[in-house]
């Protein structure tokens, strides 16, 4: 019987030198393919140590790609396992997003002085 796995092991695995990926409840190490993946590193990296079964199927892969995932395959989801959250990396992205608007405000309003100063000293 093939090697079971939990959610929260799969999701140590999430580096680009150590990747694993939950597809259709099997688990298949990408380390190796990340390189090679025609559709890039990053969408890989993204669902690191997560289920990427929906994405996967989304793509419309050819049996050439399923084909692939028999090299990559290491164990089977422990599918009675506790799901892990994703922690989102939104919050540091709005503060940025913050952070922005702050500085744009502030350039206005020392273009408006700037404005105010020099009609000030036309007079
Ligand atoms: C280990 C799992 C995966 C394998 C073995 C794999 C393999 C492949 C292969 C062989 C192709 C070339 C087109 C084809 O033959 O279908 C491809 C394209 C692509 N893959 Fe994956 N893939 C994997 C996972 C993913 C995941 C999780 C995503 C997430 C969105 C993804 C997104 C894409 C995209 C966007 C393309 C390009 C499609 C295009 O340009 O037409 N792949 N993949």
């Amino acid at each position: 019987m093939a090697k079971q796995f939990t959610y929260k092991e799969i999701a140590e695995h999430n580096t680009e030198g150590d990747l694993w990926m939950i597809i259709d409840g099997k688990v298949y190490d990408c380390s190796k393919f990340v390189d090679e993946h025609p559709g890039g590193e990053e969408v890989l990296l993204d669902l690191g140590g997560q289920d990427a079964t929906g994405p996967f199927a989304d793509i419309g892969h050819s049996d050439d790609a399923v084909k692939m995932l028999e090299d990559l395959y290491v164990g089977d989801l422990d599918k009675d396992s506790e799901p892990v959250k994703r922690v989102e990396a939104e919050p540091s992205s709005s503060t940025t997003g913050g952070e922005g608007n702050g500085a744009l405000i502030l350039a206005l309003l020392i273009v408006i002085a700037a404005v105010v100063i020099y009609y000030m000293n036309q007079q």
